[in-house]
This record gives structure tokens, C-alpha cells and sequence, in this order.
């Protein structure tokens, strides 16, 4: 028989967010972004491709004028963890200059993703720089200069995935927030 769409997937552990709890965080951040960005015409930047699902919900939650556009970045380093190098695969088509700027990140985890970004971002002169971050790890080590002005929810320190985030490109699909199995990614 077919499985449940709500059914735990097998590698799953347990589920973090529920399709209804994202549902009510991303409709609570839509109206923070609506709120703040009225009368303005934001840029939102998804870093692909894990943000996607999210940058997807949230825009149909802001009720003003806006605009987006993708990056794709590559962290050096080994699988599970960021290096911190971080490459820019494929960058934006828009100019930001002048823009008030939204990045939507699906997680924050170490922050050395996106403090390379806000860095490379903030030298084309927008006129502000902001972050949605749906998920916050709670880390040790975390980098302090990255603090997202819109978090959806925080999560503890394992590895999580569902709702656009992947583990070895698996898993994106999964229509709520898991913790992946430990002994799936070997540790
Ligand atoms: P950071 O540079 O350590 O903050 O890592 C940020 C990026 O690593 C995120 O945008 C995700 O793509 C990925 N990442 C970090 N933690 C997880 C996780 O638990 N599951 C899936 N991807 C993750
Ligand atoms: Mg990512």
C-alpha cells in the first residue's frame, strides 16, 4: 500500500515541526516582513537550493510589493559540516544597489554561510540587509555577527531535514521538519 504523505519516513527519527506548525510560524513571519517592508519593494534571495520551499510559503505570506532572485553557494569541506570557504556558483541577475534586501535562509547553523554572504552582499551597496532564517541551530560556536532580524523556530544540534533541507540532496521533499537517524549520515 501507498504510504501516508504523513507517515514518518523510515530515516526519520522524530518530527520537529509538524505542515501545521510551519504553516503558523511562516504565516507569523509573512505578516513581520509585510509589516516592516510596507511602502518598500524588498528583494528576497534564496540560497539555493534549500531555501526554496521556504522562500515559496513565505512570499505568499508578505503582502507587498516585492522581488526575487537566487544564489547558489558552495561550501568547502566535507559532507555534514561547512568549511566556511564559501564559493558563489551562481549569483544574482539583479542589481541590489539601493535595494532593501531580504536574504531567506533555510538554516542557520554555524553562521559562516552567511556572514560570507551578508559580507559580499552588503559590498554592492544595498540600502538594507536583512535576514529570514525559517530554522536557528542552537550551537556552541555560533558566529555572533549573524543575527537573522526574522527566525522561524529553533532547532537543537543534530541533523535535520525536511522542508527543503537535504541530506545528500535527500529527504528536500519531506513535507515537515525531522531529525535524521544518526547512523543515516554515520556518526
Ligand atoms: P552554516 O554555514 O554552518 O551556517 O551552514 C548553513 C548551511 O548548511 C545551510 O544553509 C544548510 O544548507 C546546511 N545545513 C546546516 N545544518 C543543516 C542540517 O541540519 N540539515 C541540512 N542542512 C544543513
Ligand atoms: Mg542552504
Amino acid at each position: 500500500m501507498e504510504q501516508n504523505r504523513q507517515d514518518i519516513h523510515p530515516d526519520v527519527k522524530s518530527i520537529v515541526l509538524s505542515e501545521a506548525d510551519i504553516e503558523g510560524i511562516v504565516t507569523r513571519m509573512g505578516a513581520e516582513v509585510t509589516r516592516d517592508y510596507e511602502g518598500k519593494n524588498p528583494l528576497l534571495i534564496a540560497v539555493l537550493r534549500g531555501a526554496v520551499v521556504f522562500m515559496g510559503d513565505l512570499m505568499r505570506h508578505i503582502d507587498c510589493q516585492l522581488g526575487i532572485d537566487f544564489m547558489a553557494v558552495s561550501s568547502y569541506g566535507d559532507g555534514a559540516k561547512s568549511s566556511g570557504v564559501v564559493r558563489i556558483v551562481k549569483d544574482l541577475d539583479t542589481k541590489i544597489e539601493g535595494r532593501d534586501v531580504l536574504i531567506v535562509e533555510d538554516i542557520l547553523d554555524s553562521g559562516l554561510t552567511l556572514s560570507y554572504l551578508m559580507k559580499n552582499l552588503s559590498s554592492r551597496n544595498p540600502k538594507s540587509l536583512e535576514v529570514a532564517a525559517f530554522l536557528v541551530k542552537d550551537v556552541a560556536g555560533q558566529n555572533p555577527a549573524v543575527k537573522p532580524r526574522y527566525v522561524g523556530a529553533h532547532v537543537p544540534d543534530e541533523f535535520i531535514v525536511g522542508y527543503g533541507l537535504d541530506f545528500a540532496e535527500r529527504y528536500r521533499n519531506l513535507p515537515y521538519i525531522g531529525i535524521l537517524k544518526p547512523e543515516i549520515y554515520g556518526k
